[in-house]
């Protein structure tokens, strides 16, 4: 057993696992390949957050079982949600698959496949570790000093304690479980000092936070009765430790460019995190908070615990406090009983916080979860053409958004080469950014002026004025030979990444 692959599906949380995977599998002296149908293991990493994403998990198995019938020593294991979802269930249908892991027991991984490299019979781990949770770090090898990306995951919490009904993650991930504080940011230090820039912290509802290690001050409960939709108690109880976990961060990682977090709840959404915002300059100016709806009766069946009022008033008080600052969401169609009026006033809501952003799904019934009550009665036909009529109206919105920016500078961190050669970043507001350059820029904040806007990137040229002092450190590629930087950060083409972890 030499070689491994693994195939990712889904949200920055799997990416990120992904990633610590290949890291738990390099130290039991493994190497990575790209294609699998190279490698002596295969792990597919899964998500079964909608129906479609875990179609795709039963094609990628019969392709490989194909590649098995030829090589019969390759092994075939599934990680990720379906994994934890499905278990034994899985196995019994699909018998080429032969280990099956969940996320919390990604450290047992070496142990398993040796077991079935030895001929054992077929191994399901799917235990959440909810009496000691232990969090993956990246191992000390990372950043751009090792050819790696300048933009690092970082989890803070797993697990989900809404019950949000059309929901898998409580089922799939289990309940909130949080990173101790100084863990963290230990970790975040680490990773500057290996010339990380940016780092997003990650967790399912990831501004909930509160430190096991009570390593915070408590919140300050500020102003929680000046919501004017919000009653005081409820206010109360959406503070968390969250905003103090940024304001630490801040302070001690301070040669740390980029903050950014994903995915917020909108109840976590407090006087005290926008005040963070601010005060921070390290915040990027721009967030991705899911809505789901803007119809309170769907809001309610959905059990999001928040109206379309309070939503509008807690992201226009954090855009208010925070010039510039854009949004992005997170919106379901078709949800059981959504009506003709519901969904217009989803186009109202949209219009009025003014996405930039918007990722939308047709509603799909997931097991386990409390929506199968509801039923399914939103036709396919309908669904779609509500789908194609909220992109029509967001398009529209992030058209004008990207078009707004040509001829302005934006500060981007390079992650790698994008398409045709050229360089390829991200703004500090997430858009994606090329531009030509014959440095070798990987890891470095530029200055870049915006000379296009198309569909869902931004095209610009170096802004000459801060070029010269990034010339004066940078190397051409020219004088150290190289045509293509090396490392897997040059080897991978710049990913439209998804901005939702579930
Ligand atoms: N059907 C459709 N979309 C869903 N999502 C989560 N569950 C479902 C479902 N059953 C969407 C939500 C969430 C995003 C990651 O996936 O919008 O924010």
């Amino acid at each position: 057993m030499q070689h491994f692959a693994i195939v990712t599906f889904g949200c920055q949380m799997n990416q990120h696992d992904s990633d610590r995977i290949g890291e738990v599998l390099r130290a039991a002296g493994l190497s990575e390949v790209s294609e699998p149908a190279a490698a002596d293991f295969v792990l597919l990493n899964t998500c079964s957050v909608r129906e479609k994403a875990e179609q795709k998990l039963r094609s990628e198995v019969g392709r490989l079982g194909v590649l098995k019938r030829e090589r019969p020593g390759l092994v075939i294991g599934v990680a990720g949600c379906v994994a934890q979802q499905e278990g034994e269930r899985l196995m019994k249908k699909l018998p080429q698959i032969d280990l099956m892991i969940g996320p919390d027991n990604i450290p047992e991984l070496p142990a398993l496949l040796a077991d079935c490299v030895s001929g054992g019979p077929p191994r399901v781990r799917t235990e959440f570790d909810v009496d000691a949770p232990s969090f993956l770090a990246h191992s000390s090898a990372h950043g751009p000093s090792e050819g790696r990306s300048p933009s690092a995951f970082v989890t803070v919490m797993k697990g989900c304690n809404e019950r949000c009904s059309f929901c898998i993650v409580p089922y799939t991930r289990g309940p909130e479980r949080y990173r101790p504080g100084r863990e963290i940011l230990d970790e975040i230090v680490q990773l500057t000092e290996t010339g990380v820039r940016e780092v997003t912290l990650l967790g399912q509802t990831v501004n909930s936070y509160s430190d096991p290690g009570a390593l915070f001050a408590p919140p300050r409960h500020e102003a929680a009765s000046d919501w004017q939709h919000t009653e005081r108690e409820r206010a109360r109880a959406d503070e968390s430790e969250f905003p103090e976990l940024l304001r630490a961060i801040a302070r001690q990682a301070p040669r740390l460019s980029r903050l950014r977090y994903t995915s917020p709840h909108p109840r976590h959404l407090t006087r005290s995190l926008i005040r963070a915002h601010a005060e921070l300059g390290v915040l990027c100016r721009h967030v991705h908070m899911p809505v789901q709806s803007g119809s309170d009766r769907l809001l309610k069946r959905m059990i999001r615990r928040y109206t379309a009022a309070e939503y509008l008033e807690r992201v226009t008080a954090l855009k208010t406090a925070v010039p510039g600052l854009t949004l992005s969401t997170d919106i379901i169609v078709g949800f059981p009983g959504e009506s003709r009026v519901d969904f217009e006033q989803t186009l109202d809501l949209v219009e009025r916080a003014g996405f930039v952003g918007v990722f939308a799904f047709k509603y799909s019934e997931r097991p386990f979860t409390p929506a199968l009550k509801l039923g399914d009665d939103v036709s396919e036909v309908e669904k779609s053409a509500r789908l194609a009529e909220l992109f029509e109206v967001s398009n529209a919105q992030r058209q004008a958004y990207l078009s707004s920016l040509e001829g302005a500078d934006v500060e981007v961190l390079v992650e790698g080469r994008g398409k045709a050669g050229q360089w390829g970043g991200r703004s500090e507001r997430n858009e994606i950014v090329h531009f030509a350059s014959p440095y070798e820029l990987l890891g470095r904040l530029v200055r870049v002026r915006v000379l296009r806007a198309n569909k869902n990137s931004l095209f610009g040229e170096l802004a000459q004025a801060v070029d010269d002092a990034v010339l004066s450190s940078a190397v051409p590629l020219a004088t150290t030979g190289a045509k293509e930087l090396a490392g897997p950060a040059a080897a991978k083409p710049l990913r439209r990444l998804p901005l939702s972890p579930v």
